[in-house]
């Protein structure tokens, strides 16, 4: 039996585990965190998730101050984007939680469908293939414009069939930052009778007000004909604690089926609204907290300050030697491709890590070359000029360095693995080869993005997940 810990060094020492992360605030963290860059809305919304952690919104009737606060929530979520007087939604713990339902709502609308289907493009969220793989709806594929990245609507619409229960868009998708053509999809699905699910989790909550700044996002929300559903979280650019998202429905009618329900046990009735059972008051109460302070006008501070650092970043960059910005992005993010060979974005990666900036490296994909993700955030604004020097100097270095180059036997042997078949003496020869120490990820990591390039996307899945389990395996 262990003794306990006074609670001062407790925390001390979470302090000190802490002190190890990316920095989540400050902005030199480009993935991942959303920072608002204002002074107390963490405190606040720390506050308010202690008052209300304790509560379970498993029962809305024994805990009615978090009902109100859902019912909240939602109206604000509602009002901003498009929402009509039948607008219904739920408050869910992130953007893979409303995706999840948003399928599985639209699989259950369809009883009578033996195996359904639902089409996206192929920048679609990852979260709607899990939702594939949980809920078994196959997931159609149709490829984008190699240009522009946007979803080719027509190509979209020819993949419709009566075996299919959804169609998915993006506002805007994560990898490149730009708005699909919502009222062109959403008008064919509605004339089939097919829903239509907006995915504007990541820019739900800016790009309403990037359009009254004068940007030309193209249509996206629930006020679009045909479009059923949308999903926005809560814990990006609304700047809320991580565990909040918002799924809002166009009517309780097509709300129904992501209820579920059962009284086949004998204890209480489970009576359920989103994927959890017990669940939290702690972020819907900092959500509803955050929401409430910055109000309609702190989010339009917020979001033209966001705007004037991604236009400078995006435009900074375009200028660095061997950089281009993938299609045109009207959102907060922007994902960079270097052309010419000369150089490894992921090496530029590694060059911004020393220089303690954090670019998410992103694998080439059908048409989308390997780039680096930049999330922009309100707190980018102030130091784009730093971060375009940086990103100056990492290139350079990167050119110095020149491409990684793979050893040929090394290729063909990762090349030739199996990833139905991957044997632990496979994974421990490829840990090896890529120079890992155990599983604690290496600072540089251009060279085993490098191996992890050549690989398909089958066996890139299969190895991580391998490097997951190894991970929560050894504890440091
Ligand atoms: C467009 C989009 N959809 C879904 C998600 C999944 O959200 P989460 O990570 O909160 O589960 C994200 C996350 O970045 C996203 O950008």
């Amino acid at each position: 039996m262990t003794a306990g810990v006074p609670a001062d060094q407790v925390l001390e020492e979470l302090r000190a585990l802490r002190a190890g992360d990316l920095p989540t605030h400050g902005g030199r963290t480009l993935a991942y965190v959303y920072d608002s860059g204002l002074s107390g809305v963490d405190e606040l919304a720390a506050r308010a998730h202690a008052l209300a952690s304790s509560c379970n919104a498993l029962d809305p009737t024994a805990f009615p101050s978090l009902l109100q606060l859902e019912n909240e929530v939602v109206a604000a979520a509602a009002a901003l984007l498009g929402g009509g007087p039948a607008t219904v939604g739920s408050v869910t713990s992130g953007g893979t939680e409303s995706c999840l339902l948003a399928v599985q709502a639209a699989r259950d609308a369809h009883p009578e469908i033996d195996r359904p289907r639902m089409v996206l493009a192929t920048t679609a969220h990852a979260a709607f293939h899990k939702a594939s793989h949980y809920f078994g709806v196959e997931a159609v594929s149709v490829p984008v414009d190699p240009v522009t990245f946007q979803a080719d609507a027509d190509a979209m619409v020819a993949a419709l069939d009566e075996r299919t229960v959804l169609v998915v868009v993006s506002a805007p998708s994560y990898a490149h930052g730009v708005v699909d053509p919502v009222a062109q999809v959403a008008a064919a699905a509605a004339a089939r009778g097919v829903r239509c699910h907006v995915d504007a989790c990541i820019g739900g909550w800016v790009l309403p007000h990037f359009r009254r700044l004068g940007v030309a996002v193209p249509d996206f929300d629930l006020s679009v004909p045909g479009v059923t559903s949308l999903s926005v979280d809560l814990h990006k650019y609304a700047y809320c604690p991580k565990g909040t998202s918002v799924l809002l429905h166009a009517s309780a009618d097509l709300r129904r089926t992501q209820y579920f329900a059962s009284a086949r046990w004998p204890g209480y009735t489970m009576l359920n609204s989103t994927l959890q059972s017990t669940r939290s008051g702690g972020p819907l109460a900092a959500a509803w907290a955050v929401l409430r302070h910055l109000g309609d006008a702190g989010y339009a501070r917020l979001a033209s300050l966001t705007l004037d650092a991604v236009r400078r970043i995006r435009d900074g960059v375009e200028e660095i030697d061997g950089l281009r910005v993938l299609g045109d992005p009207v959102s907060t993010l922007l994902a960079v491709t270097a052309d010419s060979g000369e150089f490894d974005v992921f090496t530029v990666a590694d060059e911004m890590t020393e220089r303690h900036w954090y670019v998410q490296p992103q694998f080439g994909f059908s048409s989308s070359p390997a780039n680096l993700h930049l999330t922009v955030t309100a707190a980018n604004n102030g130091s784009e000029p730093e971060l375009l020097a940086d990103f100056e100097g990492a290139v350079e270095a990167a050119r110095r360095a020149g491409p990684v180059r793979l050893a040929p036997e090394l290729v063909a042997a990762i090349r030739a693995l199996d990833p139905a078949e991957l044997t632990p003496e496979q994974f421990a020869g490829l840990l090896n080869a890529a120079g890992l120490d155990g599983v604690a990820a290496p600072k540089r990591m251009a060279d085993v993005n490098a191996m992890l390039a050549v690989a398909s996307p089958r066996l890139r899945e299969r190895l991580l997940v391998e490097f997951l389990g190894a991970m929560y395996t050894n504890p440091a």
